[in-house]
Order: structure tokens, then sequence, then C-alpha cells
């Protein structure tokens, strides 16, 4: 038996210490939360996605009566440039969220299921998607790839025959 160290690594920065592809992707994320639908959390989400031939594709959270026929802002992003261009490589995805009846003091992170998408969509891209997660009051917490944001994670690989 022995104990072993993950190594993560990511990035703390302003908003403004990045570049202006970057910033832009981030003003798109917060845009987006505009557009949120979420009457029964009112937790806004953001997201924006910039694909490789700088397409951008901007999602927000989508909730539903019934929970968990709503989805979060990142995965409406993803699955829409899943579907509408399945062939680009996605570049970067921003989160950015607003909440009129929480503290949002620090970034907000992907759930477990959002993260699992970028996974698989990481995966089969076969090229790393970078995540910048912004806050409020402007930290940026940049994740280089969804490995960092997902250890262990579950992809297809495992699933290959012998
Ligand atoms: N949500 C997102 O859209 N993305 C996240 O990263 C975290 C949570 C949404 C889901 C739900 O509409 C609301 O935020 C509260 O959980």
């Amino acid at each position: 038996m022995q104990e072993e160290r993950l190594e993560l690594s990511f990035i703390r920065a302003k908003f403004l210490e990045l570049s202006l592809e970057e910033q832009t992707l981030i003003k798109n994320a917060k845009s987006s939360f505009k557009n949120a639908y979420a009457p029964y959390s009112g937790f806004l989400v953001g997201s924006s996605i910039l694909l490789e031939n700088g397409e951008v594709i901007n999602g927000s959270n989508q909730e539903n009566v019934a929970f968990p026929s709503g989805l979060c802002a990142e995965r409406v992003a993803l699955f829409y440039a899943g579907s509408q261009y399945p062939k680009i490589v996605i570049k970067t995805i921003a989160v950015s969220a607003l909440s009129k009846s929480f503290d949002i003091n620090n970034i907000v992170a992907p759930c477990g299921a959002c993260r699992q998408v970028m996974a698989e969509y990481q995966q089969k891209q076969n090229s790393e998607i970078r995540i910048l997660l912004h806050s409020p009051n402007d930290d940026v917490l940049i994740a280089h790839s969804v490995q960092d944001l997902l250890p262990f994670m579950f992809t297809s690989p495992l699933l290959k025959k012998h």
C-alpha cells in the first residue's frame, strides 16, 4: 500500500491580465447569463465557447419545474457546439455567474456532470479544452485542460475491448 499525490495545475489571474480574446470570451459569458432561465434557483450562469474556427457559442442555464429536466449553462453551450459544429475543435470555454439570492465570492466551478461532458469532447477532439472560470469580483481561475478539473476522468478508451 502506498499513498500517492496528484498535482493539478491552474492559474489564478485578474480579468485584466487576460488576453483580449479571453477577456472578450468572458464578457460573452457574462452577457449570456442575462438569458438564463433560473426562476427556481435565482442563480444565473453564462458560458461561452470559442471554437478553433473563431466561432463563439453562448449558453445559459435553463431550469425546469421538474428540476432534473433543466440544464447547466456549460452543457447548453457544449451540446450546441457538438451538434452544430461536430468537426470543429473546442478551444476554450468561459463560465461566469450572478445571483441576487446568494453571495458569489468565489469562482463558480462547473458541476461534475458538466466536467464529464467536457471530458468527452476533449477526448473526442484529441486536444485540450482550456477553461476560464470567472467570479463577479473579476478573479479568474484558468485550467489548462479538463484533466485539471476532473482527475481520474472516465473516458472512452476505458471501454475498449481487449
Ligand atoms: N449551474 C450551471 O449552469 N452551471 C454551473 O456550473 C453550476 C450550476 C446552474 C444549474 C441550476 O440552474 C443553477 O445553476 C443552480 O444550481
